[in-house]
């Protein structure tokens, strides 16, 4: 949402030393070129160009870099823990092969928290990181608290864990984060999955939700019943597509907002910017803030 967005952009210039910038986004309608620098940068899996993705230190090395915004996934263990990874599978990003040949495909529902917790999430990607641990949605949300950061949160495949909408908000309670603090700025729940969408809505109507995929524009008056954002991936959009989800409101009374998915280079950055996107959601953050901050 822009308020948002104003205020992560904001603490993220601060915390890199940069020049402030202010001002709406949409009341004065400047041109997509005026208003580069508003937009809202958010880190993908923490940045996870750069250290393990969806580890705690790819969320420490974000907000190194100055990023208040990460984005994780939200996956369901076979002892009902959660835990954050992407692939609803352990293979690509751990060392789960070696460490239980027997138990092929090795997904994630099949595995407790507690043999999760053993697992190398670091090597995959480089030596340097040996040892990262897939987090629990426990230990992820207590780090980016610390690192007094904010979560754009997904429920990843929602079809396999029946209940996972209340299992997160059961978590994010547990830990702190449906508090007005956190709820009012530093918490947005999303899902590709738009029942999931509308259930986290049901449950808590004053958390701020976000549909990943590009709807109809003739659907989207449906959307803006129950979330406050549409987030597509950057190849489904236009400048007309993105001005058309703007002309809503969504269920909290606020223009609908737009973060994109995922945006790695800055031409491609400058693009959706043009477009007058909201978010722009990047495994490389910093690429993204040099184009468009
Ligand atoms: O946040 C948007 C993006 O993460 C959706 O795609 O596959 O990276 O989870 P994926
Ligand atoms: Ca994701």
């Amino acid at each position: 949402m822009y308020v948002c967005s104003a205020a992560a952009t904001s603490a993220a210039l601060l915390a890199i030393g940069a020049t402030l910038l202010t001002g709406p986004v949409a009341q004065a309608a400047p041109a997509a070129g005026d208003r580069r620098g508003d937009t809202l940068v958010i880190a993908h899996r923490g940045a996870s160009a750069y250290a393990p993705e969806n580890t705690l230190a790819a969320v420490d090395l974000a907000a190194r870099m100055g990023f208040d915004w990460v984005e994780n996934d939200v996956q369901r263990a076979k002892d009902g823990e959660l835990v954050v990874l992407h692939d609803d599978g352990l293979a690509r990003t751990t060392d789960v092969e070696q460490r239980y040949p027997d138990r092929a495909p090795w997904k994630v529902k099949d595995f407790t928290a507690a043999e999760i917790a053993t697992l190398d999430a670091g090597s995959w990607f480089g030596s340097a990181w040996a040892g990262a641990r897939v987090p629990t949605l426990t230990e992820y949300l207590r780090r980016v608290d610390r690192n007094d950061q904010r979560l754009l949160l997904e429920i990843k495949r929602p079809e396999l864990y029946p209940g996972i909408e209340a299992d997160t908000l059961r978590v994010l309670r547990e830990q702190g984060w449906l508090d007005r603090a956190h709820v009012k700025r530093k918490l947005v729940i999303q899902s590709f999955g738009a029942d999931t969408v509308r259930t986290v809505h049901r449950l808590r109507p004053d958390v701020v939700t976000g549909f990943l995929g590009t709807p109809a524009v003739a659907d989207l008056p449906a959307y803006a019943a129950f979330t406050d954002q549409i987030n597509p991936s950057h190849t489904t959009i236009t400048a007309g597509y993105v001005a058309a989800v703007h002309r809503l409101k969504g269920p909290h009374g606020k223009r609908l907002a737009v973060s994109t998915w995922t945006v790695n280079d800055a031409a491609g950055a400058v693009r959706v910017d043009d477009f007058g996107v909201d978010g722009i959601i990047t495994d490389r953050p910093d690429v993204v803030r040099d184009a468009v901050g």
